[in-house]
């Protein structure tokens, strides 16, 4: 078997051609500095924005390679896939004029499925989980005569995924590392194939969510294992084993893996927004949590994150952008207890009011056995303009005699 040295170098060979054939299709997307999360991370930052890639992910890429690859053999596509592979490869198939055929699992979001659609692929709903989708879509595939198009084990999909390297070596003199998430590894595999053969001072780093940790699990035990992933808002790093040629790119070629957590995940979608007006999906975001939540040992360097991807259900946005101004203190819920008398409410709300605090909801109680007698159980929601506002509002209800505290 070939060594993952071995293996880069071909996908470095391979990602060379990858880029003469797919650039036509696809976006040489932005390199920037970032002077905020330079700070942040001490380190001097690049982000390289994949989520404006055509697709809204870098996963056009490798599926367009390997479309051009198989165009000629076979008589279609198919993929299993729920997120931006799916995507990928339907793109593809309609650039070279191929039906496409994605299986979903029944559970995809409406948003994807007609996301998919919207390329012209032809979505099929089954299975529960990936690997019911997958089996599906190698039966299609058989029986139709279409290709079955892998999301990251593949060495032309690895190879696409690459050329997002040979990209970065133009846009950017010198850099001395490389942070990159990992789902199943193709993503990582091609980059760090090109910068070996390119540029092998650069260090890459990757980076997963410690719900699913298959990267750190596969390195401990020397082959890919089987992980059972937690739910993540980086959906699209949820797989259960990486792959095997992509564990022996890792292995070798890879200077280090950490896992990054929920909260780091959504704190740095709302940062992508709030400070780089950029919208990232969880994946998409977990370089940047890694380089800035301190995980990696970049201080001093120049040091290129890749947001992967943008694909993100509005509904999380809501969600991530409410926990963000919560964390930033510039929004809060406050709940306390108020005599049950006229003038009392308002007087609390003046206070909120007198220190620039904007009240968005309220919501009091009166019934529960809980509340003292003759009182109300409020709770404000108000927008502030910064955490220490908060606590001068906290400190002049106490100091007018009305029990308040910060809640969830
Ligand atoms: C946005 C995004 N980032 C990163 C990845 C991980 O890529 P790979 O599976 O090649 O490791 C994915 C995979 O779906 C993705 O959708």
């Amino acid at each position: 078997m070939a060594s993952g040295k071995e293996l880069a170098l071909e996908v470095a060979r391979r990602s060379r051609e990858a880029r003469e054939i797919i650039s036509e299709y696809i976006h040489e997307t932005p390199l920037e500095e970032s002077a905020t999360f330079s700070q942040m991370s001490g380190s001097r930052v690049y982000l390289k924005y994949e989520n404006l890639q055509k697709t809204g992910a870098f996963k056009a890429r490798g599926a367009l390679y390997k479309v051009f690859k198989v165009k000629d053999e076979y008589k279609g596509l198919v993929a299993a896939s729920a997120g931006n592979h799916a995507q990928g490869v339907a793109y593809a198939g309609r650039i070279f004029g191929l039906k496409t055929v994605i299986v979903m699992p029944v559970s995809a979001s409406i948003s994807k499925i007609e996301a998919t659609k919207s390329y012209g692929a032809e979505v099929v709903l089954a299975g529960r989980v990936y690997d019911e989708t997958l089996e599906v879509a190698k039966k299609i595939a058989a029986e139709r005569g279409y290709a079955l198009i892998h999301a990251f084990d593949d060495l032309d999909v690895m190879a696409g995924q690459g050329t997002i390297a040979y990209e970065l070596l133009e846009q950017l003199d010198q850099f001395d590392t490389v942070v990159v998430p990992i789902g199943g590894g193709g993503l990582i595999s091609g980059v760090a194939s090109v910068l070996y053969k390119e540029a092998p001072h650069v260090k890459v780093y990757g980076v997963e969510p410690a719900a699913a940790p298959k990267t750190l699990r596969s390195l401990e035990a020397g082959r890919p294992v089987y992980i059972e992933p937690k739910p993540t808002i980086a959906d699209g790093l949820v797989v259960k084993r990486l792959g095997s040629l992509t564990f022996q790119v890792i292995r070798e070629l890879v200077s280090g893996v950490t896992l990054v957590e929920e909260d780091e995940l959504a704190h740095s979608i709302y940062l992508l927004l709030e400070r780089g007006k950029v919208l990232a999906e969880g994946a998409g975001a977990a370089a940047l949590a890694a380089m800035i939540h301190g995980k990696l040992p970049i201080k001093g360097k120049t040091s290129v994150g890749i947001v992967s991807g943008g694909n993100i259900d509005l509904t999380h946005i809501y969600r991530i952008i409410l926990r963000g101004l919560s964390k930033a203190g510039r929004l809060a819920k406050i709940t306390g207890y108020v005599p049950d008398a006229p003038g009392q409410l308002k007087t609390v709300l003046e206070i909120i009011a007198n220190h620039r605090g904007n009240v968005i909801g309220i919501f009091h109680d009166r019934t529960s056995h809980s509340i003292p007698a003759w009182n109300a159980l409020v709770s404000i929601t108000f927008e502030a303009p910064g955490r220490s506002v908060i606590e001068e509002i906290l400190a002049e209800l106490r100091g007018r005699g009305y029990d308040f505290w910060l809640s969830d």
